[in-house]
């Protein structure tokens, strides 16, 4: 009898050796796209690989191991950060605040200090000085093991769940000579691009936008849930070791190198200079190129390069004697709060403007600034007439910071949150956890244009040429009243415009004949539900599968959904439950809008059955679970009833255990789940 060659195969071998591949493959390409700003491969192909070693690691949940790429999303959220003493304290930086103080508060004093003459040169580390927060990041073995925060520079938080989502922190050590310890410190930051679409989407929900890069970096790294850190596209520069055993450095020059050698990100931008003058030098260029970085920057650290001259100097309590931060002016002009203007969003979140006299803050000419909401207003206690500090901090739209209190004249007029929608005369509503005030009015005109230009946006029915300026004259003309009015438009009627040939009608007429077979994810998104961002469509999209589904689902099928919880259910349930939506969506489908449904699992084995998980799932976690549930057809809800069909019990499971005993509910525990799987 002959063999065949494919006898000798051994899958689980198979998978094992393509999952270590596969690690090896992603964390290169990372340290590429990362590190080095270099891809070798394009987005897609990268995420081709990464579901392959998902796909992998689900069916062999024993192949995952800790430095695994796919264990950067974050494990379940945690009750509060375990407090981390630090091996040698953080410390911090005395201040120099031009050129001129490098060489009396720095140079000068070292060369006194070290009996130098004057002519003497020391060589320093010129860096820049990142605008984040300091974090401690511990290898053991070249492993990550732990990350803190600075703290109070003593004890910080343990956040290594945190960041073990950022792509750009390698959770393995690579090269030669990686040390059994390695402590280093780095600053996490989030590039300007990401706080400012971070910032767009807060508004969008009716959450309060973060005042500049630094807090939103902060907030986003202290969340308990990991998951939501692991969606913000957080980034680490390190910049200095800590306690280091089975390595040696003999200069910061040299220190930067190596471990950029190992994998950890280091700021391209450091300059080792041969002496003080360079120092200034590197301040200078560094004030110009700070506007055109696409991260903030305080100012430039100067570090004595010479780690042997680094202990001779040593520190005092609080800062080493070795280094200064050399600090920028701050992006920050006073000017007179002339008035107060309401403007009111697409999902009728009315937000006060502070309308200023102009003032030049570095080089933009500067006339209105966001007051955020009226919780802000009320606690900075700004009023029209008030002369105010307005800063430019890393976003487009510019803040006022506080109010210079001793200029007031006792005319200063406080302005209250409007009880009308100053648009539509609406009475307004806050709503109880929201800072936001917000018009319900549904026939509020600068609700009604933002949800139109937000439906023919791209990402949303992406309606070619069809954007906000022809809106508008839409509306002006009085053309269209709702988003089904758009498919209802003729040439004629385009032809009304300014400056509109046959050409670019009959364009947009074909543009908006093509919108309307968009994916059932696009089109939920141009529907503008409240906190129905473009990635929540998309998962409702495939959960329902069509758009009938969504709108019958009730509010549990709702939080059943990953990532959905009960306030954007509620959301979403009121939203298709309003007779006036529901009215448009109908219009839209009778005009020939039919967004595509999306292949939902039918038909898996599970079909049709439902599934709780509680405890502590020791094997893995909830969102591989619900993977592999939904991967089979079947569905994860949240809470017990007669209907589950099983329950898989964790450690330490409670009261949702004992409901499904008392209902007879079929109880599973992790090992059986994962036999059930197979079986089925
Ligand atoms: S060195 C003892 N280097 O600035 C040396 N710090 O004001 C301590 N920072 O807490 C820090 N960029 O959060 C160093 N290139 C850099 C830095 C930097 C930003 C922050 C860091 C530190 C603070 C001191």
């Amino acid at each position: 009898m002959q063999l065949s060659l494919l006898d000798n195969v051994d899958p689980r071998q198979n998978a094992e050796d393509r999952v270590k591949e596969l690690c090896t493959l992603l964390e290169y390409h990372n340290k590429r796209y990362y590190q080095l700003d270099a891809p070798e491969i394009s987005d897609a192909e990268y995420d081709g690989l990464f579901r392959e070693l998902v796909a992998l690691e689900d069916r062999y949940p024993e192949l995952i191991s800790p430095g695994s790429p796919s264990q950067r999303v974050g494990g379940a959220p945690v009750g509060r950060f375990r407090p981390v003493t630090h091996r040698l304290p953080m410390l911090s930086l005395e201040n120099a605040f031009n050129d001129e103080e490098i060489r009396s508060k720095l140079d000068a004093r070292l060369k006194k200090e070290l009996g130098l003459p004057d002519g003497a040169a020391i060589a320093y580390m010129c860096e820049p000085k990142m605008d984040g927060l300091a974090v401690e990041l511990i290898y053991e073995q070249g492993l990550l093991t732990v990350a803190s925060t600075r703290g109070d520079g003593v004890t910080g938080e343990d956040v290594t769940q945190n960041i073990r989502t950022l792509r750009g922190v390698p959770l393995r050590l690579t090269g030669t000579g990686v040390p059994e310890l390695l402590e280093v410190r780095g600053e996490v930051y989030l590039s300007l691009d990401a706080f400012q679409k971070l910032n767009r989407d807060r508004e969008e929900n009716g959450e309060p936008p973060f005042a500049n890069p630094r807090n939103a970096a902060a907030g986003s790294l202290r969340q308990l849930d990991p998951r939501i850190t692991a969606r913000r596209p957080l980034s680490l520069y390190c910049y200095a070791p800590g306690t280091v055993a089975g390595a040696g450095f003999t200069s910061q020059q040299e220190f930067l190198t190596v471990i950029a050698g190992w994998g950890l990100p280091v700021n391209p931008l450091t300059r080792r200079v041969k002496d003080v003058d360079g120092a200034a030098a590197y301040y200078g260029e560094m004030c110009q190129r700070r506007e055109s970085l696409p991260y903030e920057i305080d100012g430039t650290v100067v570090k004595v390069d010479s780690f042997p001259l680094q202990r001779e100097l040593g520190e005092k309590s609080r800062s080493p004697l070795w280094a200064i931060a050399c600090k920028f002016p701050p992006r920050q002009a006073e000017t007179v709060l002339e008035g107060i203007i309401l403007s009111v969003g697409r999902t009728g979140v009315i937000t006060p403007v502070a309308q200023l006299r102009p003032v030049e803050i570095s080089g933009v000419t500067v006339a209105r600034a966001t007051l955020h909401n009226w919780d802000e207003l009320a606690a900075k206690d700004i009023r029209v007439g008030d002369t105010v500090v307005v800063e430019r901090a890393g976003d487009v739209i510019p803040a006022v910071v506080r109010v210079v209190v001793e200029h007031r004249s006792g005319s200063e007029r406080a302005v209250p949150p409007p009880v009308n929608c100053p648009e539509c005369g609406s009475a307004v509503v806050r709503i109880d956890g929201e800072v936001a005030v917000r018009c319900v009015g549904l026939s509020c005109p600068p609700q009604i244009r933002e949800s139109i230009k937000h439906f023919a946006s791209r990402g949303a029915m992406d309606v070619d040429g069809l954007g906000d300026k022809f809106v508008e004259q839409l509306l002006s003309l009085g053309l269209v009243h709702t988003v089904a009015d758009l498919y209802r438009l003729t040439k004629d009627d385009f032809m009304r415009f300014d400056r509109m040939g046959d050409k670019l009608a009959a364009n947009l007429l074909s543009a908006l004949e093509a919108s309307k077979t968009c994916d059932l994810g696009r089109f939920v998104y141009a529907l503008g539900i409240r906190h129905v961002g473009e990635r929540t469509a998309k998962a409702l999209a495939q959960a329902f599968g069509s758009l009938e589904n969504l709108e019958k689902a009730t509010i549990e099928e709702l939080t059943s959904v990953r990532d959905i919880g009960s306030a954007v259910a509620q959301s979403i349930f009121t939203f298709f439950s309003t007779p006036d939506n529901r009215a448009v969506i109908s219009q839209l489908g009778a005009l020939g809008v039919s967004p595509g449904s999306v292949a939902k699992t039918v038909g898996g084995r599970l079909s049709g059955k439902s599934f709780v998980f509680t405890g502590t799932l020791t094997r893995f976690n909830r969102d591989y679970a619900r993977k592999l549930v939904e991967d089979q057809g079947g569905s994860v809800v949240g809470s017990v009833s007669g209907k589950t069909d099983y329950v898989v019990a964790g450690e330490e499971a409670g009261s949702k255990l004992a409901k499904a005993r008392d209902l007879g509910v079929t109880v599973l525990g992790e090992q059986e789940f994962l036999d059930l799987l197979e079986a089925v």
